[in-house]
C-alpha cells in the first residue's frame, strides 16, 4: 500500500467541473426521468438504513453536499444538526437556492476540500459522504481522504463507492481496460478487499454496508466506525 499524501497537494481533476451550469444540471438530472428518480429513491433507502446502522447520529456533516439531494432525508430527524460542505461554492449556492427555504435555514454550509476540511478533531457524530470516493482513483489519495474523515468524526462515517464482485463492476472494469489506453479515468471500481484494507488502515472498523442491488449494482454504502487511532 502506498503512503498517504499530504492533503494540500491533492487535487482531483473532476473537482473543477462543478461550475454554475454543471451544478444546475446536476440538480435537475436527479429529478428528471424514471431511471434517475428510481436511483435517488433507492439511494435514499440505503442512506436511511446506513444512518440507522450508524445509530441515528445527531450531528452530521454532508460532504460533499452537492445540490443538497440528501438534506430532506437528513432533516427527517428533527433533533439533528446538519452541516454541509462542498469543494464547489457554485454547487452550495445551487443547493441553497433549489432546496426549500425552511430546510436551508437548518443547514450550516461551508466550502472546503474533503481532503482538508478545516474542522477540529471529533467535530461531528457522522460524516455522510455520498458519491465522492469512486472519483478518487489513487489509493494514497483515498487513504488521505479517509484519514481526514477519521480525524473529524467522533463516531461514524457513511461512505459510498463502486466495488467489485457484481455484474456492473465486471462490465465497467472491462470497458475501462478497453478505453483507458491513453486516457485517464476520473471514476473507477475498487476491489472490496483493497478498500476495506484502506478503511482499516485509516483507523476504521466496518460496522456494515448496504448494496444498491446485491450482485448486480456496483454501488455500495459502507458504515465505518471509528476504532483506534489512524
Ligand atoms: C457526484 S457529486 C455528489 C454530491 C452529493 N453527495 C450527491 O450524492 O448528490 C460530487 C460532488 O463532489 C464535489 N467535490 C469534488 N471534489 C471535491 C473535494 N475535493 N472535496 C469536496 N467536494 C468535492 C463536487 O463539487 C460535487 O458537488
Amino acid at each position: 500500500m502506498e503512503d498517504t499524501c499530504s492533503p494540500e497537494t491533492i487535487h482531483l481533476e473532476f473537482s473543477e467541473k462543478y461550475d454554475c451550469d454543471h451544478a444546475r444540471h446536476y440538480f435537475r438530472k436527479h429529478q428528471r426521468g424514471f431511471a434517475h428518480r428510481l436511483t435517488t429513491w433507492r439511494e435514499q433507502a440505503m442512506a436511511r438504513r446506513a444512518l440507522a446502522l450508524a445509530g441515528d447520529p445527531e450531528v452530521v456533516l454532508d460532504l460533499p453536499c452537492g445540490a443538497g439531494r440528501f438534506w430532506p432525508l437528513l432533516a427527517e430527524n428533527p433533533r439533528r444538526r446538519i452541516l454541509a460542505a462542498d469543494y464547489s461554492e457554485e454547487m452550495i449556492q445551487v443547493a441553497r437556492k433549489m432546496q426549500p427555504a425552511e430546510l436551508v435555514r437548518r443547514v450550516e454550509c461551508f466550502q472546503c476540500s474533503a481532503f482538508e476540511t478545516g474542522l477540529d478533531d471529533d467535530s461531528v457524530d457522522s460524516v455522510f459522504c455520498m458519491r465522492l470516493l469512486h472519483h478518487v482513483i489513487d489509493s494514497s489519495h483515498r487513504l488521505a481522504l479517509l484519514k481526514e474523515l477519521h480525524r473529524i468524526t467522533r463516531d461514524t462515517v457513511c461512505v459510498s463507492l463502486w466495488v467489485d464482485g457484481n455484474y456492473q463492476a465486471f462490465r465497467r472494469i472491462r470497458r475501462d481496460l478497453r478505453q483507458s489506453r491513453g486516457s485517464r479515468q476520473n471514476r473507477g471500481v475498487v476491489a472490496r478487499r483493497t478498500v476495506e484494507g484502506e478503511f482499516r488502515q485509516a483507523g476504521f472498523e466496518i460496522q456494515g454496508y448496504v448494496d444498491f442491488l446485491k450482485l448486480y449494482s456496483m454501488w455500495r454504502l459502507y458504515v465505518l466506525r471509528k476504532g483506534g487511532r489512524a
